[in-house]
């Protein structure tokens, strides 16, 4: 049987690395995606996968392609505003970032994975429940609402959502483990 393989996006950050161990562990062959490559480089090395620096706003059809035939996909890349950002989130260039890269992003990310599957696949997007009323807060509500409808007019399509608190416990390896259960169902 040849290796099932995915793509996970945001791979290097909180939790990231776990989901990536995870899904090494149950045999993927993993390709590594976020914008700083030396982080991702390191992460790469030590699970003997493929890194792609790439900005999950930039054409996904081209990552894809990049990635090779992938059946499952992990987003886990976000915009949160940090405390240093000059930036109103609010303003219209705020808020066009924000949907940008945790709404606009991932859902046509979804539609090029589906789009390139010959066999049925999954995608995973993890999401936060629960933030705390902001303009981020929406940018992850906008990316929820189209939830199944991503994968419409692609049945081999699976689209489903990771969703925890942000907190003291927030545990990576619980994260991981949400996923791998979404990823059994996979079969394979
Ligand atoms: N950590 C928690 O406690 C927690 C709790 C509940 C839910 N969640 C959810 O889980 C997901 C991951 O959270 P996290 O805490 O692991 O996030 P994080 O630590 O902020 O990491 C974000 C990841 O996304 C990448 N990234 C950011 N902007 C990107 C872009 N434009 N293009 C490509 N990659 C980009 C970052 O790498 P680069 O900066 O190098 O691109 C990094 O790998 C989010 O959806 C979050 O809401 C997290």
């Amino acid at each position: 049987m040849s290796e099932r393989r995915a793509l996970v996006v945001g791979a290097t950050g909180q939790l990231g690395p776990a989901i990536c161990r995870h899904l090494r562990s149950l045999g993927f062959g993993l390709v590594l995606a976020a914008r700083r490559p030396d982080p991702l480089t390191r992460l790469a090395r030590g699970l003997r996968a493929r890194a792609l620096p790439w900005d999950i706003t930039r054409d996904p059809a081209l990552l894809l392609d990049l990635a090779g035939p992938v059946t499952l996909l992990v987003n886990a890349a976000v915009r949160r505003p940090l405390a240093s950002d000059v930036e109103d989130p609010w303003s219209p260039e705020g808020l066009r970032r924000l949907l940008e890269v945790n709404a606009v992003a991932p859902a046509r990310l979804v539609r090029a994975f589906a789009a390139q599957l010959t066999e049925p696949g999954l995608a995973v997007l993890l999401t936060e429940e629960e933030p705390p009323l902001s303009a981020y807060a929406a940018s992850i509500a906008a990316l929820e609402t189209m939830g199944p409808a991503l994968s419409e007019g692609y049945p081999l399509c699976g689209v489903r959502f990771v969703s925890q608190t942000r907190g003291p416990k927030v545990n990576p390896a619980r994260t991981a483990a949400l996923v791998e259960a979404l990823v059994l169902g996979l079969g394979g």
